[in-house]
């Protein structure tokens, strides 16, 4: 029998019994709150989420349709795409999507599937004047509505006007693009709150995205985004590079809106290594602003650090229980963009990414390896990790259910 077939009270009085139990692989009813209990209390007494919630397809599948598909997803910046005709084409979540910028200007989203018979229409990219599916030339404007669909005249009662691409809401906050897939959700402002406000003196609409760097890992999304919303793993993990920062015990920010997040008062730009001097700071910087740096984490899966001279994203595309695409993306203000000595500064900057987020990456895959054995129990919280546990909980309640 294994651990899937015990009863938690045979599970309880094993451990009561000092035993160390076989453990959980997935139980048939992965989605009973009863499982999940033990998360929902207060941080220093709860546990972790079970293992599973970062291997199976059930509950991975129960998050795309409950969270990702419902919510506003970062997909970077509009910078990206700045003329008319530029497009990318990305899977999110398993839906094929591409983002282009219309003859007139705007950003617009489409569903990445032709209408013909479904095949993927764009890859990678680029610029175009319309979309052209390679299979069979239907082709498409740049406002998503069917141009032209050769061979198609004798067919009974066909107009090309319902054979649009299917648009995906789209929106910006200050450059930054969002996409949601559910047309009855709350906008990007009500989903924000209060953040755009509260960081409304780091200028973001004059920065301008400098590098994009995209990984390819081995685990799961929220084991990515803990890693990222916690100090705790600083001293061990970036030991030889970010040691310089001392344990963080600050409280998380209080949020008005879909997003977490802590903040640090520090000295120095923490996008450079110790010792290293880079880039004048921010000048419209206000409050605690010029005194540390935030690190947002916009639900469920996008994170910010935002210091005195730059800021840097880390956007989460899921690929499954045990993969995700990770891209980070790093901005500076125009005018330091513009200086002379920019790319040559620049440099240390990218030391300091290319040092520091690999060391995340690579633990990161290290813990789902671990998760994955059939003998991880769930394990506790250190009070220096808050916002794993909120994290957890925020899932919990989307994936399972509020909590009772
Ligand atoms: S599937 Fe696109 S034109 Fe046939
Ligand atoms: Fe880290």
């Amino acid at each position: 029998m294994n651990q899937a077939q015990l009863r938690p009270e045979a599970v309880a009085a094993t451990r009561q019994a000092g035993l160390s139990p076989p453990l959980p692989q997935i139980p048939a009813d992965i989605f009973d709150p009863a499982h999940y209990a033990p998360v929902r209390r207060s941080l220093l007494e709860a546990e972790t989420l079970p293992a599973w919630c970062y291997i199976s397809e059930a509950f991975y599948r129960r998050e795309v349709e409950q969270i990702f598909l419902k919510v506003w997803n970062f997909v970077g910046r509009a910078d990206r795409i700045p003329s008319p005709g530029d497009y990318v084409a990305f899977d999110f979540v398993g839906v094929p999507v591409v983002l282009l910028r219309d003859k007139q200007g705007e950003v617009r989203a489409f569903v990445n599937t032709c209408r013909h018979r479904g095949t993927q229409i764009m890859s990678g990219e680029g610029n175009c004047a319309a979309l052209r599916c390679p299979y069979h030339s239907w082709t498409y404007g740049l406002d998503g509505r069917l141009r032209g669909a050769p061979g198609m005249e004798d067919t009974v009662g066909f107009d090309k006007s319902d054979y649009a691409l299917q648009p995906i809401r789209i929106d910006s906050w200050d450059g930054f693009l969002f996409i949601n897939f559910d047309p009855d959700s709350i906008g990007l402002r009500e989903y924000l709150g209060d953040l755009p406000e509260r960081f409304a003196c780091y200028n973001f609409a004059d920065m301008v995205c400098v590098r994009r760097k995209e990984y390819d890992l081995a685990c799961n999304w929220k084991v990515y985004v803990e890693n990222a919303m916690e100090s705790y793993h600083v001293p061990t993990v970036h030991g030889l590079t970010l040691q310089k920062q001392k344990r963080d015990i600050n409280p998380p920010i209080a949020a008005n809106g879909e997003y977490c997040g802590l903040y640090t008062r520090h000295i120095g730009s923490r996008a450079l290594l110790a010792g290293d001097t880079g880039f004048p700071y921010i000048p419209t910087l206000t409050g605690e602003a010029t005194e540390g740096t935030f690190y947002p984490l916009i639900f469920p899966s996008t994170m910010f650090a935002l210091t005195y001279d730059c800021m840097w994203w880390l956007e989460i595309h899921p690929r499954g229980p045990s993969h995700m695409k990770l891209i980070v993306g790093s901005c500076f203000p125009r005018s330091t963009v513009e200086r002379g000595d920019f790319d040559e500064v620049l440099a240390k900057y990218v030391r300091r990414w290319d040092q520091s987020i690999p060391e995340d990456n690579d633990i990161s895959e290290r813990q789902q390896l671990g998760l994955a054995s059939p003998f991880t129990a769930p394990g506790r919280f250190s009070a220096l990790e808050p916002l794993v546990h909120v994290i957890d909980n925020w899932v919990l309640d989307r994936v399972i259910g509020p909590a009772r």
